[in-house]
Protein backbone atom coordinates (compact mmCIF):
# COMPACT_ATOMS: atom_id res chain seq x y z
CA UNK A 1 0.00 0.00 0.00
CA UNK A 2 1.52 3.47 -1.02
CA UNK A 3 0.40 5.90 1.30
CA UNK A 4 1.90 9.79 1.62
CA UNK A 5 3.97 8.95 4.49
CA UNK A 6 5.29 5.64 3.17
CA UNK A 7 6.72 8.08 0.38
CA UNK A 8 7.87 10.21 2.76
CA UNK A 9 9.89 7.27 4.84
CA UNK A 10 11.15 5.60 1.58
CA UNK A 11 12.39 9.08 0.22
CA UNK A 12 14.25 9.98 3.55
CA UNK A 13 15.82 6.58 3.61
CA UNK A 14 17.25 6.90 0.50
CA UNK A 15 18.48 10.60 1.31
CA UNK A 16 19.90 9.41 4.28
CA UNK A 17 21.70 6.53 2.45
CA UNK A 18 23.24 9.00 -0.08
CA UNK A 19 24.49 11.38 2.58
CA UNK A 20 25.86 8.64 4.25
CA UNK A 21 27.85 7.76 0.76
CA UNK A 22 28.59 11.34 -0.01
CA UNK A 23 30.05 11.88 3.74
CA UNK A 24 32.16 8.74 3.54
CA UNK A 25 33.39 10.13 0.17
CA UNK A 26 34.61 13.89 2.06
CA UNK A 27 35.78 12.03 4.76
CA UNK A 28 38.00 9.90 2.85
CA UNK A 29 38.66 13.13 0.31
CA UNK A 30 39.88 15.45 3.15
CA UNK A 31 42.10 13.04 4.88
CA UNK A 32 43.83 12.07 1.82
CA UNK A 33 47.77 13.72 1.84
CA UNK A 34 49.30 15.99 -1.03
CA UNK A 35 52.73 15.33 -1.97
CA UNK A 36 54.69 17.22 -3.46
CA UNK A 37 57.18 16.40 -5.51
CA UNK A 38 60.22 19.05 -6.26
CA UNK A 39 63.22 18.35 -9.74
CA UNK A 40 65.84 19.94 -9.41
CA UNK A 41 67.79 20.42 -12.71
CA UNK A 42 71.45 19.45 -11.21
CA UNK A 43 73.04 18.47 -14.58
CA UNK A 44 76.13 20.39 -14.68
CA UNK A 45 78.46 18.25 -16.27
CA UNK A 46 80.50 18.28 -18.88
CA UNK A 47 78.95 21.47 -19.21
CA UNK A 48 75.54 23.04 -17.37
CA UNK A 49 72.70 21.86 -19.55
CA UNK A 50 68.81 23.08 -20.18
CA UNK A 51 66.37 20.16 -19.22
CA UNK A 52 63.07 19.35 -20.02
CA UNK A 53 61.03 17.28 -18.06
CA UNK A 54 57.78 15.89 -18.66
CA UNK A 55 56.03 13.97 -15.83
CA UNK A 56 53.45 11.40 -16.14
CA UNK A 57 50.90 9.13 -14.66
CA UNK A 58 48.46 6.80 -15.89
CA UNK A 59 46.11 9.69 -15.66
CA UNK A 60 47.56 12.99 -15.82
CA UNK A 61 50.62 14.37 -18.40
CA UNK A 62 51.49 17.23 -16.88
CA UNK A 63 53.72 18.83 -19.96
CA UNK A 64 56.88 19.77 -20.79
CA UNK A 65 58.77 22.02 -18.31
CA UNK A 66 62.56 23.36 -19.28
CA UNK A 67 64.99 24.14 -16.25
CA UNK A 68 67.82 26.21 -16.86
CA UNK A 69 70.59 24.51 -14.13
CA UNK A 70 69.56 25.18 -10.89
CA UNK A 71 65.69 25.94 -11.13
CA UNK A 72 63.41 23.45 -10.07
CA UNK A 73 59.98 22.08 -11.23
CA UNK A 74 57.37 20.81 -8.35
CA UNK A 75 54.17 19.50 -8.89
CA UNK A 76 52.09 18.24 -6.41
CA UNK A 77 48.84 15.42 -5.98
CA UNK A 78 46.74 13.52 -3.41
CA UNK A 79 48.00 9.89 -4.18
CA UNK A 80 45.01 7.31 -4.52
CA UNK A 81 43.25 6.45 -1.15
CA UNK A 82 41.78 3.38 -2.97
CA UNK A 83 43.53 0.12 -2.07
CA UNK A 84 43.68 -1.84 -5.15
CA UNK A 85 44.89 1.76 -6.92
CA UNK A 86 48.70 2.41 -6.88
CA UNK A 87 49.75 6.09 -7.92
CA UNK A 88 53.18 6.16 -10.04
CA UNK A 89 54.51 9.17 -11.68
CA UNK A 90 57.14 8.60 -14.17
CA UNK A 91 59.32 11.71 -15.81
CA UNK A 92 61.00 11.46 -18.66
CA UNK A 93 64.01 13.67 -19.43
CA UNK A 94 65.63 15.21 -22.31
CA UNK A 95 68.27 18.05 -23.28
CA UNK A 96 69.78 19.39 -26.27
CA UNK A 97 72.79 17.34 -28.16
CA UNK A 98 71.28 13.99 -26.99
CA UNK A 99 68.79 12.49 -28.96
CA UNK A 100 67.08 9.85 -26.07
CA UNK A 101 64.60 10.29 -23.59
CA UNK A 102 65.44 9.35 -20.07
CA UNK A 103 63.07 7.84 -17.54
CA UNK A 104 62.48 8.01 -14.04
CA UNK A 105 59.93 6.69 -11.58
CA UNK A 106 59.74 9.44 -9.55
CA UNK A 107 56.97 8.73 -7.76
CA UNK A 108 55.62 5.16 -6.72
CA UNK A 109 53.01 5.04 -3.54
CA UNK A 110 53.71 1.48 -3.23
CA UNK A 111 57.58 2.64 -1.83
CA UNK A 112 57.60 5.90 -1.35
CA UNK A 113 56.16 7.04 1.43
CA UNK A 114 57.30 11.09 1.21
CA UNK A 115 55.18 13.92 1.11
CA UNK A 116 58.19 16.25 0.18
CA UNK A 117 59.71 14.04 -2.53
CA UNK A 118 63.09 15.96 -3.73
CA UNK A 119 65.04 14.67 -6.20
CA UNK A 120 68.37 16.21 -8.03
CA UNK A 121 68.72 15.21 -11.72
CA UNK A 122 71.91 14.72 -12.80
CA UNK A 123 73.80 13.48 -15.99
CA UNK A 124 73.40 9.44 -14.96
CA UNK A 125 69.78 9.67 -13.66
CA UNK A 126 68.36 11.15 -10.06
CA UNK A 127 69.65 11.91 -6.73
CA UNK A 128 66.69 11.31 -4.31
CA UNK A 129 66.41 13.51 -1.14
CA UNK A 130 67.83 10.87 1.22
CA UNK A 131 71.07 11.28 -1.05
CA UNK A 132 70.37 7.85 -2.87
CA UNK A 133 71.05 7.90 -6.43
CA UNK A 134 69.36 5.40 -8.96
CA UNK A 135 70.59 5.28 -12.65
CA UNK A 136 67.85 6.21 -15.38
CA UNK A 137 65.12 3.35 -15.49
CA UNK A 138 65.50 3.26 -18.91
CA UNK A 139 66.58 5.26 -22.44
CA UNK A 140 64.65 5.78 -25.03
CA UNK A 141 65.41 7.03 -28.51
CA UNK A 142 63.69 9.57 -29.68
CA UNK A 143 62.37 9.04 -33.09
CA UNK A 144 62.00 12.62 -33.85
CA UNK A 145 65.13 13.37 -32.94
CA UNK A 146 67.51 13.87 -36.62
CA UNK A 147 68.32 10.57 -37.16
CA UNK A 148 70.45 11.24 -40.11
CA UNK A 149 73.12 11.83 -37.74
CA UNK A 150 73.02 8.35 -35.38
CA UNK A 151 73.17 6.04 -38.16
CA UNK A 152 72.89 2.49 -37.69
CA UNK A 153 71.92 3.44 -33.72
CA UNK A 154 68.35 3.15 -33.48
CA UNK A 155 68.05 -0.40 -33.61
CA UNK A 156 70.17 -1.42 -30.98
CA UNK A 157 68.98 1.45 -28.89
CA UNK A 158 65.39 0.34 -28.97
CA UNK A 159 66.28 -3.46 -28.20
CA UNK A 160 68.63 -2.31 -24.82
CA UNK A 161 65.80 -0.17 -23.55
CA UNK A 162 62.20 -0.01 -23.14
CA UNK A 163 59.53 1.77 -20.53
CA UNK A 164 56.74 -0.15 -20.08
CA UNK A 165 54.21 2.50 -19.26
CA UNK A 166 54.44 4.28 -22.35
C1 LIG B 1 68.58 27.83 -21.47
O1 LIG B 1 67.30 28.43 -21.34
C2 LIG B 1 67.34 29.83 -21.21
C3 LIG B 1 65.93 30.32 -20.93
O2 LIG B 1 65.03 29.78 -21.84
C4 LIG B 1 67.95 30.44 -22.48
O3 LIG B 1 68.01 31.85 -22.34
C5 LIG B 1 69.34 29.87 -22.68
O4 LIG B 1 69.87 30.32 -23.90
C6 LIG B 1 69.30 28.36 -22.69
N1 LIG B 1 70.65 27.84 -22.73
C7 LIG B 1 71.06 26.95 -23.62
C8 LIG B 1 72.49 26.50 -23.52
O5 LIG B 1 70.30 26.49 -24.47
C1 LIG C 1 70.31 16.51 -39.71
O1 LIG C 1 71.69 16.20 -39.61
C2 LIG C 1 72.38 16.28 -40.85
C3 LIG C 1 73.80 15.77 -40.64
O2 LIG C 1 74.43 16.37 -39.54
C4 LIG C 1 72.35 17.74 -41.33
O3 LIG C 1 73.02 17.87 -42.57
C5 LIG C 1 70.90 18.17 -41.49
O4 LIG C 1 70.83 19.53 -41.83
C6 LIG C 1 70.11 17.93 -40.18
N1 LIG C 1 68.71 18.20 -40.40
C7 LIG C 1 67.98 18.90 -39.56
C8 LIG C 1 66.55 19.05 -39.88
O5 LIG C 1 68.45 19.38 -38.52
Amino acid sequence: MTTPSTIILKCSILLTVLLAFEARETIAYSFGYRVTVFIYNKVLTPTPTNITVRCKSKDDNLGDHTLMPGETYEFSFKPSHLPFKNTLFFCGFTWPGNPHRHYLDIYDQAHDHCKQCSWDIILEGGCFYDGKCVPWKSIEFMEAYNTSKWPGKKGSHELAYGHPLT
